[in-house]
């Protein structure tokens, strides 16, 4: 199947789409399932179109849908994934693989295990020494063709948390007051580090994605697109200079409602 007729897929889904501040592409669906599916649709075409990507993926909740429909899709469409490199965007310390609620193992149950991806690079949040691992795991990072992201607390992308230099690389971070309250809500173990790969690292990719939904995520996105440009609130490094026209956001309706256009 070709790349054509994944493009006719998403024709036919109710997009609305507004060109944000410094050229980032914002693409409003109605609801969180159908954003969930446009998003889907826009990432199967870097497989298909390069075969040999390099793509960083993000986990959490908002990734749960466009991950299933992406695993859906690809077999729909029998698009391979084999050639693709996939790395981890970020991961609790004290998680590895075997762990419940490890990142890795969400993405070995989501991504690599559905898609078919055997190049890939994971980051072992069991580590002795995070610092020594968050090295070894920059050491194989080279910029990402595509890196897909959802938005946390105080704006945070992957896990730099508010306060991360822009030009941060893959490091330990002290997770934030409110991640580690929003983590325990969800009725997780709390965890209190982990490793991200740096705001740098997801500036330098090709392409960026950002999947929200919802008021509490769009209040967020809000600060993000139409506040200062400030390390106070990470995911606005995605307006700086040269890196919007990189950037599009899969929205639904309720966190668009959120927006000061
Ligand atoms: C996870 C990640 C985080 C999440 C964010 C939103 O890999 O990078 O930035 O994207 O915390 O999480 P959810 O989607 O669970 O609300």
């Amino acid at each position: 199947m070709t790349a054509f007729s994944v493009e006719a897929e998403i024709c036919v889904l109710p997009l609305r789409e507004i060109n944000g501040p410094e050229n980032i592409r914002i693409c409003i669906l109605p609801t969180e399932q159908l954003a969930a599916r446009f998003a889907a649709r826009s990432i199967l075409n870097i497989p298909i179109q390069k075969p040999d990507a390099i793509i960083t993926f993000a986990t959490g909740n908002t990734m749960m849908k466009p991950y299933a429909e992406l695993a859906r899709l690809s077999h729909v469409y029998d698009v391979r994934w084999s050639t693709i490199r996939m790395n981890h965007l970020d991961e609790y310390g004290g998680s590895c693989n075997g762990d419940s609620e490890s990142f890795a193992r969400y993405l070995t149950e989501r991504v690599i295990t559905p898609l078919g991806i055997v190049n890939t690079h994971l980051i072992n949040g069991r580590a002795k020494d995070l610092k020594q691992e968050a090295a070894r795991y920059e050491s194989l990072l080279h910029p990402a063709d595509l890196m897909i992201l959802g938005i946390g607390p105080g704006g945070h992308i992957g896990f730099n948390e508010p306060g991360t230099l822009f030009d941060s690389r893959t490091h330990v971070v002290q997770l934030s007051e409110e991640t580690v309250a929003r983590d325990i809500t969800r009725g997780q173990t709390k965890r209190t580090h982990a490793i991200t790969q740096g705001v740098g690292n997801i500036l330098e990719a090709k392409q960026i994605y950002l999947i929200a939904y919802g008021i509490e995520k769009g209040r967020d996105l809000n600060t993000a697109l139409y506040e200062s440009i400030d390390p106070r609130c990470p995911a606005s490094a995605l307006r700086l200079p040269g890196i919007g026209p990189k950037v599009t956001l899969f929205i639904d309706q309720e966190a668009a409602a959120s927006l000061n256009f």
